[in-house]
């Protein structure tokens, strides 16, 4: 390897949204008011469900870790993204960018792991009902959580790894509005090959494998309750799995159009809306397709206030 007339990049140019300058302020609004949306949509379902004793079953446990994974999530990428609409010259430092990307990997991986576990909680509620108490216990619960932390840190560590070997030469100008891990491949002036294969691999194991997990559990929760068809049945089944079947959806959804859809010739601004779709707006609907049709987490909501209120009333 050759070290020699190399110029060793010290920090990368974050280009942004590809937006006029002009709309530049009104988007730095709209994204500050969607952040903290996002902040405080997750802060309550999280406060909500730590206080209120009603909620303390396993699939409220894995929603509570799913806003708290939104809640970092969101917060890797906009905080940033809001400080370089401001600053003149958009930098991050090496250093920072890989540590972004760590972050950015390990909450992202993180979600698509907890959906699964997730799934599996509604599947166990729904098939086997008798045995759920049994079945979903406080232990399993944990296993599966940390199951997904393990798995995640692993991967993401992986990546980040990977990444850190490689060595950057004189574009150091990225044209999005955080460190995307393919973005910082195509600046890269080393062998990608590895990185390639291993994003191939690792990209298998954190979005097919998962996919297939979720759409199995439904599978067998829909052939269940199609064995004994009741108006009943079906309403439960809808009241119980609706919300996380939106959330899948939509984070699935956003997946699919970004890979699988055909491109159109105006790639750059397609990625950049799909990029803004799971960075900003996925991890801010969450909580609220959690709690809009839920009367579980109203119930608390009410409870959880008027408890609170009185007791600062009276002190
Ligand atoms: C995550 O889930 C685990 C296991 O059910 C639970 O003990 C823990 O309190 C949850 N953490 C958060 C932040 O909700």
């Amino acid at each position: 390897m050759k070290r020699g007339n190399r110029t060793v990049i010290t920090e990368f140019l974050l280009l942004g949204l590809p937006v006029d300058p002009n709309h530049q302020d009104l988007l730095y609004v709209l994204f500050l008011v969607m952040y903290l949306t996002t902040v405080l949509g997750n802060l309550i379902i999280i406060i909500l469900i730590g206080l209120d004793s009603h909620l303390h079953t396993p699939m409220y446990l894995f929603l509570s870790n799913l806003s708290f994974s939104d809640l970092c999530f969101s917060s890797v990428t906009i905080p940033k993204m809001l400080q370089n609409m401001q600053s003149q010259v958009p930098a991050i430092p090496y250093a920072g960018c890989l540590t972004q990307m760590y972050f950015f990997l390990l909450f992202a991986d993180l979600e698509s792991f907890l959906l699964v576990a997730m799934a599996y909680d509604r599947y166990v509620a729904i098939c086997f009902p008798l045995h759920y108490t049994s079945i979903m216990s406080p232990k399993l619960c944990l296993c599966l959580v940390s199951l997904s932390w393990v798995l995640t840190t692993i991967i993401s560590s992986l990546h980040t790894l990977l990444m850190a070997r490689l060595s950057f030469c004189a574009d150091n100008v990225i044209p999005h509005f955080f460190c995307d891990m393919s973005a910082l491949l195509k600046l890269a002036c080393s062998d990608i090959q590895i990185n390639e294969i291993m994003i191939f691999i690792l990209g298998g194991l954190v979005i097919i494998v998962p996919f297939l997990l979720i759409f199995l559990s439904y599978a067998h929760i829909v052939s269940s309750i199609l064995k004994v068809p009741s108006a009943r049945g079906i309403r439960k089944a809808f009241s119980t799995c609706g919300s996380h079947l939106s959330v899948v959806s939509l984070f699935y959804g956003t997946i699919i159009g970004l890979y699988l859809c055909p491109s159109t010739n105006n790639s750059t601004v397609k990625e950049t809306v799909m990029a803004v779709m799971y960075t900003v707006v996925t991890p801010m609907l969450n909580p609220f397709i959690y709690s809009l049709r839920n009367q579980d987490i109203k119930g608390a909501l009410g409870r959880v206030f008027s408890k609170h209120i009185i007791h600062f009333s009276l002190q």
